[in-house]
């Protein structure tokens, strides 16, 4: 049988990624063997896409199109396969960050994300996406309190983000049945317990 495809997103700062490992460990358990990967990245390629994405200024549809490049080496090299050989694939973002950075924050064409996205996996959507949400003010906190250097989209203005943060809410109204949205100011405890029940009820 085919394995499930679980995606989560949120603007940085959200947290989404100190969930990734405990929900893969929590399917883990349950007897089914996960791949955790990433975007951009995924890939000995994807990864190296990665940098220049997160570090080198470039124009917008450039930067559109190098994430749709590494998302199709990363479709075709980890997550088809390992799907098809009924595996789990949990990936830190998706096309939905496209949506929402590319989209919402920068202000590319919807028509061209959607050609693109029909490009690259027309055939495919995951299965549940989880969306961490939180107003901007606490994201910033959360990432200034990391003190670590900013890639490139960390360093955008607030306005910035306040976009992509609409862009996300707006996709995930589209597609309710995809996309949850996850209330990411609670408890770390209280977020798990959600998670278990939203991967339960709609997955396993
Ligand atoms: P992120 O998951 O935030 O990495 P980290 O947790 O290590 O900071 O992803 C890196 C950045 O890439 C993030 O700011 C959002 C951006 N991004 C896009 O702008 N478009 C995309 O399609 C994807 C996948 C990511």
């Amino acid at each position: 049988m085919r394995g499930k495809f679980i995606t989560f997103e949120g603007i940085d700062g959200a947290g989404k990624s100190s969930h990734v490992e405990w929900l893969a460990e929590l399917l883990r358990q349950k007897g089914l063997v996960v791949r955790v990967t990433r975007e951009p990245g995924g890939t000995e390629l994807g990864e190296k896409l990665r940098e220049l994405l997160l570090h080198s200024s470039m124009h917008l549809e450039t930067e559109t199109l190098l994430m749709f490049a590494a998302r199709r080496e990363h479709l075709a090299k980890v997550i088809e396969p390992a799907l098809a050989r009924g595996e789990w694939v949990v990936c830190d973002r998706f096309s939905d960050a496209t949506y929402a950075y590319q989209g919402g924050g920068r202000g590319l064409d919807r028509a061209k994300f959607q050609q693109l996205e029909h490009w690259v996996h027309g055939h495919l959507q995951p299965d549940l996406t989880l969306l961490f949400d939180l107003p901007l003010d606490v994201a910033r906190e959360r990432i200034v309190l990391a003190s670590r250097v900013l890639d490139r989209f960390e360093q955008e203005r607030a306005d910035f983000h306040e976009r992509v943060r609409q862009a996300y809410l707006e996709r995930a109204h589209s597609a309710p049945s995809r996309m949850r949205v996850i209330d990411a100011q609670q408890s770390i405890e209280d977020i798990r317990k959600l998670l278990e029940k939203i991967v339960s009820s709609i997955c396993l």
